[in-house]
């Protein structure tokens, strides 16, 4: 795949956008395009998977060129930037040429806010075998991976899915970069001098905030697999590696080290019971007077209802898990011991449970 770089022939004519799907349809044609919603999902893995975003540069370009650039037949590109382009995905021009958007732009593997991963997770193969299976989850309220891949959901990934089990981890790399920043940003370290993370992926969180706080020491903690690949500011001779410890673990086993901070982020989705056990062992691991925040998306009371539901029905079919309600969190939190000191939001889709250990 190529990038098209502007031309004479392209750039004069840029582009006003033909008006496209009407922003707000009447019932009954609402109702049609919520029904075929798995069309949006899979025309943007296509273009995410065939690179349209990034082969298509600052100019407009014709479906020819682009259908050139990513090895493809020109009439179905076409149709394809033309469904997605009624959702604000690529804009047809009035000369028949495509050119980016917001929204096109955040497809390009590139993009400082790339969500690419986030899309290709979203739309895994399994996904598609797993969606239709929904009215027996919510008959049973477990997961229906068991009974469709004869196994749980991540002994597949990690088995029988190596591609899609890359795909997680991009995705997961691209959501806790995007979002360190933010919970860096709002945590006042004053007086802390120990961070651990608990299931804190490749520790991208851990290591933004030990980048601005550098008398700070931090732990990783999460599984075994996915420390291995810890981002390397922390690990061997990063510039982070005197002050981080990488600990292999299992989170609901134990937590075997101190900290004046636990950060417990975007973990507590699975069953009820490993969140419980996850919590107490926080709890368990810490001295009086320590600061537990937990960080998670909320199915309430947040502008990002829309994203957040769709990710909790996901999580019930793939591990039979669930997102929180800001109820359902604070309850959790509390049966196990802490005492939550404040609730406050990160971002649009982020809420922090500021807690302590009590003496
Ligand atoms: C959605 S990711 C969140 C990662 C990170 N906290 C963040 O917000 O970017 C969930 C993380 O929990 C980790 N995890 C799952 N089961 C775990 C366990 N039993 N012990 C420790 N970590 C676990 C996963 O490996 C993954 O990194």
């Amino acid at each position: 795949m190529t990038t098209l770089s502007p031309t004479p022939e392209t750039t004069p004519l840029a582009a006003a956008p033909v008006s496209s799907a009407p922003a707000s349809p009447p019932p009954a044609m609402q109702l049609r395009e919520l029904a075929f919603g798995a069309a949006r999902a899979a025309a943007l893995r296509a273009a995410a998977g065939l690179g349209v975003a990034d082969a298509l540069g600052e100019s407009p370009a014709t479906a020819e060129e682009l259908a050139r650039a990513v090895k493809a037949e020109p009439a179905p590109l076409r149709r394809l930037l033309r469904a997605l382009s009624c959702y604000g995905v690529f804009a047809e021009t009035e000369d028949g040429t495509f050119a980016h958007t917001e929204m096109s732009r955040l497809l390009r593997e590139d993009d400082p806010h790339s969500l690419r991963y986030i899309c290709l997770w979203c739309t895994e193969p399994w996904t598609w075998e797993v969606w239709p299976r929904l009215d027996d989850a919510v008959r049973s309220g477990a997961s229906v991976f068991p009974e469709t891949f004869g196994k749980g959901f991540f002994d597949y990934l990690h088995q029988d899915a190596g591609e899609s089990a890359q795909v997680f981890n991009r995705a997961m790399t691209t959501s806790s970069v995007q979002s360190a920043r933010d919970v860096a940003d709002l945590l006042d370290l004053t007086g802390v001098s120990s961070v651990a993370d608990i299931g804190g992926g490749q520790g991208h969180v851990l290591a933004s905030l030990l980048e601005k706080h550098p008398a700070v020491h931090g732990t990783l903690l999460d599984l075994p697999g996915v420390v291995a690949g810890a981002d390397a500011r922390l690990r061997d001779d990063g510039p982070l590696a005197g002050r981080a410890r990488i600990v292999p673990g299992d989170c609901r086993e134990e937590i075997p080290f101190e900290a004046d901070l636990y950060i417990i982020k975007n973990i507590l989705e699975w069953d009820d019971g490993s969140t419980r056990r996850t919590l107490r062992n926080v709890v368990a691991a810490a001295r009086p007077g320590a600061r537990v925040v937990v960080i998670e998306n909320l199915v309430d009371d947040t502008p990002s209802m829309r994203f957040t539901t769709a990710m909790d029905l996901l999580l019930l079919l793939n591990v039979g898990g669930a997102k929180h309600t800001r109820e359902s969190l604070v309850t959790r939190i509390s049966d196990a011991g802490l005492k939550i000191r404040e609730v406050r939001p990160v971002n649009a889709y982020l809420h922090a449970f500021e807690c302590v250990v009590p003496g």
